[in-house]
């Protein structure tokens, strides 16, 4: 017995690492984990055909979705938490380039129990929906572009409620009133700006909720809010 077992080890040890070797060379091809970059790659100039992870989609997402007892860190309901790149790619399920193919895409559109985010929260609206299937179409990827802060002429309809739109109302509107404070239109958002906790808050002043709560604004969209006070809430 003994000497079968030792002319058998060392074939046997052979065999097996020979196997394990030949398993990693054809598993690697098989999976479909895409390349996941952490950092944003930033481009100077934003072409508008592009939809940019970091300017359009982060903020969007996270107002909407990664809300407490939602998709954040710590509730990470269904196991989908949707706080940063890698998770939104990982748990929504995106395939770049497939939006049709991509759970967290489906959810938004869904006629039935799946539809995200669900009632009584609304549904995100059909530019909304169009962007995010533009920015998986175009790879899902960790993209970013900075085009300076053009800060001439600001207003309500061309800068700041879609600043709204993408940072807070998700946060802020009649189904889902954070702190019961409502962002749902020009005289909230004047209210706001006229006690001071708008800006109090967004610059992260000291007596003031830091909003939004997981990253300060650009400062870029701080000064346009800024200007847009100074000039006295111009509407259009
Ligand atoms: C993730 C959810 C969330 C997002 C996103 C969010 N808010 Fe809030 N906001 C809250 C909650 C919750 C409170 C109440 C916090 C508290 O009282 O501590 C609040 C409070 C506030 C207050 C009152 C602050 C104070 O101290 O009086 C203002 C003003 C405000 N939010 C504006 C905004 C604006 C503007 C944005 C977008 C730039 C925004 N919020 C984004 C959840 C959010």
């Amino acid at each position: 017995m003994k000497t079968i077992f030792s002319t058998c080890t060392p074939t046997l040890i052979a065999l097996i690492t020979l196997s394990t070797l030949s398993c990693t060379q054809y598993q690697i091809p098989d999976r479909e984990i895409p390349v996941l970059e952490e950092e944003a790659a930033i481009v100077s100039t934003c072409n508008p055909d592009t939809v940019y992870f970091s300017n359009d989609i982060l903020p969007l997402v996270v107002s909407s979705c990664a809300t407490t007892g939602c998709h954040d860190k710590d509730s990470h309901k269904d196991g989908v938490i949707l706080t940063d790149y890698s998770s939104i790619i990982r748990t929504g399920e995106i395939k770049p380039g497939n939006p049709n193919d991509s759970e967290f895409f489906e959810t938004l559109t869904d006629d039935g129990d799946d539809l995200m985010p669900p009632p009584p929260y609304d549904p995100l609206n059909s530019d909304q929906i169009q962007m995010i299937r533009q920015w998986i179409a175009q790879g899902a990827q960790n993209n970013a572009c900075s085009d300076g802060c053009d800060t001439t002429n600001v207003t309500y309809s061309g800068q700041i409620w879609p600043m709204m739109e993408s940072y807070c109302t998700g946060c802020h509107s009649t189904s889902n009133a954070g702190g019961g404070i409502v962002i749902a239109g020009y005289d909230d958002l004047v209210s706001l700006a006229g006690n001071g906790s708008l800006m109090g808050s967004i610059r992260y002043e000291e007596g003031y909720a830091k909003m939004p709560t997981n990253q300060q604004l650009s400062e870029c969209n701080i000064n346009l809010l800024q200007k847009w006070i100074d000039d006295g809430f111009p509407e259009l």
